[in-house]
C-alpha cells in the first residue's frame, strides 16, 4: 500500500510517530497525511517527466487543504481548479495564479471574472456555449482570456461509471467531431487566445493503454489545428492515474510517463497534467475509534465514531479501504466485522466483511483516505467534520481543526 504508514512492532507508525498517540492527542474520526509521503508523490511525478518541458496542476478537488496546496506550491505544483472557491483557496494557500488551469463544465460568470482578473493560465472551456460567455465576460474587462478545449477523445477509461468522464455519453468536453470547428471560431473571437488542448477521461484508472489512447487522438486533433493556422503552447491530458486500495495494479508512474512520452516523441508543446489521486490518496489515512461492537443476527458489527459523512467513498461507489487496527493485539479473537457508522442508512459503511482483532476502544486505520476523503465530507446528522493532522518529520500538526457543532448553525436564522 504504502510504505509511510507501516507496524513497528504492534504500533502503526507514520514517521516514527504511533496513530494512536495522534488519535488520543486530536481525538477521532481524524484524518492524518503523511508529508514526506505527499512529497515523495510529487517528486516522482516531476522526476518522471523531467525530460520535457511540464507542469504539475495537482487536481485540488481531491484534497484542498491549505497545509497541501501550500506543501504543493512550495514544491513548484500549478493547480487545476473547477471553482472560484478552489481558487481563492490556491491563493490563499500561496499558490501561483499563472499556474492554474481552470476545468469544469459549468463555469460561473462571476468564476470567470475571478479567474480572469487573477491572470490564471488557461481556461479548459467545456462548451461552445462557455466559450461565448467567456469571450463577453473577457471583452468586459477589457481582458483575453487564455483557452484549451477540453475534448471529449470517446475513450473507455475502464473504471467506475460515476468517474469515468471520456465518453460520448459524459457530459464533459466538446465533442471530438466538432473540436476542430469550436477551435476555429474561438481563434476568430476578439477576447480568447488558444494556446492549448485539454483532454481528461477519468479517474482511477488501472491501465496505461486509454490515456495513450486519449493522446493520440489529441495529437491528431492537433495536428488538424495546425493546418488550420492554430498552433497549441500546451497539451494538457489531465489527471486519472489510479492508486492501490485493494489489490489494484496501476501503472508506475514512470510507466504511466514512459508510455505517454513514447506517444508525444518529436513534440514540442509543453505538457500539462492535472493529477489529484495519485499525488496525496496513499498519503492520508482516516482515525476512527470503536464505539460498540454488537452482535447482529446475521452479521457482526463494529460500530465506529466516522460515517460516510467523512468518508463518503464506499456509500458512494461501494469503494474498497483496507482498515487496520492501529495496534494489533492478541489478547481477543479474530472475527469478521461490517465495519459501519453512526449515520441512520443502510449505506452507511466505511468496509464490509473486514477480519479484525479488536475491542470496543480500539482505534482503526482507514487506509489510503488522503484523497477524496475530506473532500467529499459533509456535515449530514450534524456531524462536525474531522480535525486533520499533518504529520512532517516525525512532528505532528494540526492543520484543520474540528468543526464545532455551534459553527454548522451560525449562518441559519429561525423565523
Ligand atoms: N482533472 C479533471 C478535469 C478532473 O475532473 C479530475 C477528477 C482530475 C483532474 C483529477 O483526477 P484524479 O487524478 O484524482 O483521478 N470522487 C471520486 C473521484 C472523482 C474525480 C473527479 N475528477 C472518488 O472518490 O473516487
Amino acid at each position: 500500500m504504502t510504505p509511510y504508514f507501516s507496524y513497528q512492532q504492534d504500533q502503526l507508525c507514520v514517521d516514527d510517530l504511533p496513530l494512536v498517540d495522534i488519535a488520543q492527542r486530536y481525538g477521532t474520526p481524524c484524518y492524518v497525511y503523511s508529508h514526506a509521503a505527499l512529497t515523495a508523490a510529487y517528486r516522482e511525478f516531476a522526476e518522471a517527466f523531467k525530460s520535457r518541458e511540464h507542469l504539475i496542476c495537482y487536481a485540488v478537488k481531491a484534497n484542498p487543504s491549505l497545509a497541501i496546496l501550500n506543501l504543493f506550491a512550495r514544491l513548484g505544483a500549478g493547480f487545476d481548479i473547477v471553482s472560484g472557491g478552489e481558487l481563492q483557496r490556491v491563493l490563499a494557500a500561496g499558490g501561483a495564479a499563472n499556474k492554474v488551469v481552470f476545468s469544469g463544465v459549468g463555469k460561473s460568470a462571476a468564476e470567470m471574472k475571478l479567474a480572469l482578473e487573477a491572470e490564471i493560465l488557461c481556461f479548459n472551456v467545456e462548451s461552445a456555449a462557455e466559450l461565448e460567455r467567456l469571450n463577453e465576460v473577457a471583452g468586459s474587462l477589457g481582458r483575453v482570456a487564455p483557452i484549451s478545449l477540453r475534448v471529449n477523445p470517446n475513450v473507455d477509461a475502464k473504471t467506475h461509471p460515476y468517474i469515468s468522464t471520456g465518453l460520448k455519453k459524459n457530459k464533459f468536453g466538446v465533442a471530438y467531431d466538432e473540436a476542430r470547428a469550436l477551435y476555429r471560431r474561438a481563434a476568430a473571437l476578439p477576447n480568447i487566445r488558444v494556446t492549448g488542448m485539454d483532454c481528461h477521461i477519468g479517474s482511477q484508472l488501472t491501465e496505461v493503454s486509454p490515456f495513450v489512447a486519449a493522446a493520440e487522438k489529441v495529437l491528431a486533433l492537433a495536428d488538424q489545428l495546425a493546418e488550420d493556422g492554430i498552433v497549441l503552447e500546451h497539451l494538457d491530458l489531465g489527471g486519472g492515474l489510479g492508486i492501490c486500495y485493494n489489490d489494484e495494479t496501476p501503472p508506475s508512474i514512470a510507466e504511466y510517463a514512459q508510455a505517454l512520452l513514447a506517444a508525444l516523441a518529436g513534440r514540442s508543446e509543453r505538457l500539462i497534467f492535472e493529477p489529484g489521486r495519485r499525488l496525496v490518496g496513499n498519503a492520508g489515512v482516516l482515525l476512527t475509534t470503536i464505539e460498540y461492537l454488537k452482535q447482529g443476527e446475521e452479521k457482526s458489527f463494529a460500530l465506529v465514531d466516522a460515517a460516510m459523512n467523512d468518508l463518503m467513498r464506499p456509500a458512494l461507489y461501494d469503494a474498497y479501504h483496507a482498515i487496520q487496527p492501529v495496534v494489533s493485539r492478541s489478547d481477543v479473537a479474530t472475527a469478521i466485522y461490517e465495519v459501519v457508522g453512526p449515520v441512520c442508512e443502510t449505506g452507511d459503511f466505511i468496509g464490509h466483511d473486514r477480519e479484525l482483532a479488536v475491542a470496543a476502544g480500539d482505534v482503526l486505520a482507514v487506509m489510503s483516505a488522503g484523497a477524496y476523503g475530506m473532500s467529499m465530507s459533509s456535515n449530514y446528522n450534524t456531524r462536525p467534520r474531522a480535525a486533520e493532522v499533518l504529520v512532517r518529520e516525525g512532528e505532528a500538526h494540526l492543520i484543520r481543526e474540528r468543526e464545532t457543532v455551534r459553527s454548522l448553525y451560525a449562518n441559519e436564522r429561525v423565523v
